[in-house]
């Protein structure tokens, strides 16, 4: 399965940085990963290169998802994502910490490296150890042909096209797109029903004009960042289908504005972070229209009380925040590949007012190649 890229990928169009060119270019990219696999008869889709048939699908115990940077909080997305609709146990970890722990490495469990590049040395290392060990590796990647693709036993390309910026935001979400896509396809050959198999693909098919629709609000995101630029440390608080969106977005401000950020799941606040609330410590809440969303007005309501400013990114404006963000809904399980979105350009206009090297920040690689 291969792609040919967009002959115009490489150039920077109009834009002023490749991190705007790439946060535009999404609702493309997340087309190009839909693209040709959407199965409607038997409402699943169809992954050419996986590598594994029905039967050794339905037979996988675990699911263990390995990654960096980013390529890791899409694979948090992807883990939750799996055990939602396919109902198999799935975990997401560092790749870098899993290959210096001499894991244990289990015959029925499916292994899946997540990266942009398909070059970072610490997964790539994970997979050759894996590999060694007997397991089953797939590739989740977006370079096609990298190291990481050709040693995993299979998998799918997230077709997201050259990716110049070193922060990643369009690979990221069809990274989160392709997991969708894999969690479908294992879900409806165990227990999914073809009612909720349907329901996500209609839902996988809003995304890219909901994206679109996100970004529409740009002027008034640039505005809330100029706003927020000044703060002394950011806090990203989300819970369980929010909680990687927050951590993403927290990795993204500090890569890139270099503003001190931290995610915490929501519901930990409590147990430190409440501490370093304070007017000039802002939070930034991931409030979908969920099962959660009382608890996580509660949240509001207690960061509120500890005279902290809240930007709280929502599918309807949060009385208890001073501003919300409000994006469309999709299906409970897709809301994380849209929320993350504006905070991407949160994190690019921080950047833009502060003056940073946007597509280069300091200290960073795009690819870390080496240990
Ligand atoms: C570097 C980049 C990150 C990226 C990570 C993993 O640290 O700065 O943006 O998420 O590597 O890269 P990969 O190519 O494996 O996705």
């Amino acid at each position: 399965e291969g792609e040919a890229a967009d002959p115009g990928a490489w150039d920077i169009g109009g834009h002023e940085h490749y991190m705007h060119k790439e946060i535009c270019e999404q609702p493309d990219a997340v087309d190009r990963v839909l693209r040709g696999r959407i199965d409607d008869r038997f409402a699943t889709v169809h992954l050419g290169g996986l590598g594994i048939d029905a039967r050794e699908a339905r037979g996988v115990r675990r699911v263990k998802i390995l990654g960096c940077g980013s390529a890791f909080h899409a694979g948090q997305i992807g883990a939750q994502l799996i055990e939602e609709l396919a109902r198999i146990p799935a975990d997401a970890e560092p790749a870098s910490e899993f290959r210096y722990r001499n894991p244990v490495v289990d015959p029925d469990t499916l292994y899946i490296a997540v990266s942009q590049s398909g070059e970072t040395y610490d997964t790539l290392a994970a997979v050759q150890e894996l590999k060694r060990k007997g397991a089953c590796v797939l590739g989740v990647v977006n370079v096609v042909g990298s190291a990481i693709a050709r040693e995993a036993d299979g998998g799918m390309y997230v077709h997201a096209g050259p990716e110049v910026c070193v922060v990643s935001t369009k690979c990221f979400t069809n990274t989160a797109v392709a997991f969708a896509l894999l969690a479908l396809h294992l879900g409806r050959v165990r227990d999914l029903s073809v009612a909720d198999g349907k329901r996500i693909i209609a839902g996988l098919r809003r995304l890219p004009a909901q994206i679109a629709e996100i970004l529409s609000a740009e002027e008034e995101i640039k505005k809330l960042a100029h706003s927020y630029a000044d703060a002394r440390s950011m806090m990203f608080v989300g819970r369980v289908r929010g909680y990687p969106v927050a951590r993403e977005a927290s990795l993204k401000l500090k890569e890139v504005s270099y503003v001190h950020a931290e995610a915490y799941p929501a519901s930990e606040l409590k147990h430190g972070p409440l501490a370093l609330i304070e007017p000039d410590v802002p939070s930034v809440a991931i409030v979908p229209d969920d099962e959660l969303l009382e608890k996580n007005r509660a949240t509001l309501e207690e960061i509120k009380a500890r005279h902290g400013r809240i930007l709280a990114v929502a599918h309807a404006p949060q009385e208890a925040a001073d501003d919300t963000i409000v994006v469309p809904h999709n299906e409970p399980e897709l809301d994380p590949v849209l929320l993350g979105i504006p905070l991407q350009l949160l994190a690019y206009h921080a950047a833009l007012a502060l003056g940073r090297d946007i597509d280069k920040p300091r200290n960073l690689a795009k690819s870390v190649t080496v240990e």
